[in-house]
């Protein structure tokens, strides 16, 4: 398996081979985080999410979970107006303010150094597009407000729903890891059971929930 992925390494390499190789300061970012061990997104995964803001349109965005900024930079690039990103440790939200500095989209993305949890609440207005990917264990947690700031219409993106697969067998379940994938399944059932989300799971890097915020109940927006 490549990294935390669920599908067949062979799978994995051919739909990398097949995607565009990042150049500058991005290529930079991938090396630093592969040799330092900073968890940013997988190449199939972000340029999902790249898709999804060029098709939507979304100019408005939330993430949870900054790490060293790549993310930001490359939805930002992707063309979103402005993006709020929370990190919880300051160091890590320095070094994401330095690289979207040297990015030079610094003045349309905000990093909020704090827990989610406590930033969440403080949040107002409404977000075209919210991914999601920072502690698994508290998805749940993070959700309600969540719902409450992403505009009907709007798109939820999670990330590493299914967990190197333990969320959709208990074969693979570590013993140490009961916890964080009960907590995985109990955000999947929240997701799909929710009447005003529409969603899918996506088997794509480590598992993708992609939902969308409908305003009736019954799918329409
Ligand atoms: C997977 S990394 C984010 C990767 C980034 N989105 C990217 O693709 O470049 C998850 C980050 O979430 C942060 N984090 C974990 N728990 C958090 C919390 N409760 N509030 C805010 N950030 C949190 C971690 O410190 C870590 O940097």
């Amino acid at each position: 398996m490549v990294e935390d992925n669920i599908n067949y390494e062979y799978i994995i390499r051919y739909i990398r081979r097949t995607l565009k190789k990042s150049e500058g300061q991005l290529a930079y970012l991938e090396r630093y985080a592969a040799e330092n061990d900073v968890p940013i997104s997988q190449p199939e995964t972000i340029k999902l999410i790249e898709l999804l803001i060029k098709i939507s349109g979304a100019q408005r965005i939330l993430e949870i979970g900054s790490a060293i900024g790549y993310s930001a930079i490359r939805m930002v690039n992707a063309g979103a107006k402005t993006i709020d990103t929370i990190e919880i440790n300051p160091d890590t939200a320095e070094e994401a303010r330095r690289n979207i500095a040297e990015a030079d989209v610094e003045g349309r993305v905000n990093v909020i150094c704090g827990d989610a949890n406590e930033v969440l609440a403080r949040l107002e207005g409404e977000y075209d597009l919210i991914f999601m990917d920072a502690a698994k264990a508290q998805y749940n947690r993070f959700f309600e407000n969540c719902m409450r700031l992403l505009r009907t219409g709007g798109i939820l993106i999670s990330d590493n729903i299914l967990y190197k697969g333990m969320t959709a067998t208990d074969e693979l379940v570590l013993h140490r890891k009961r916890t964080i994938v009960k907590r995985l399944r109990d955000y999947v059932d929240m997701l799909c059971s929710n009447p005003m989300l529409d969603t899918d799971i996506l088997p794509l890097g480590d598992g993708v929930a992609l939902s969308l915020k409908t305003g009736d109940g019954e799918g329409r927006i």
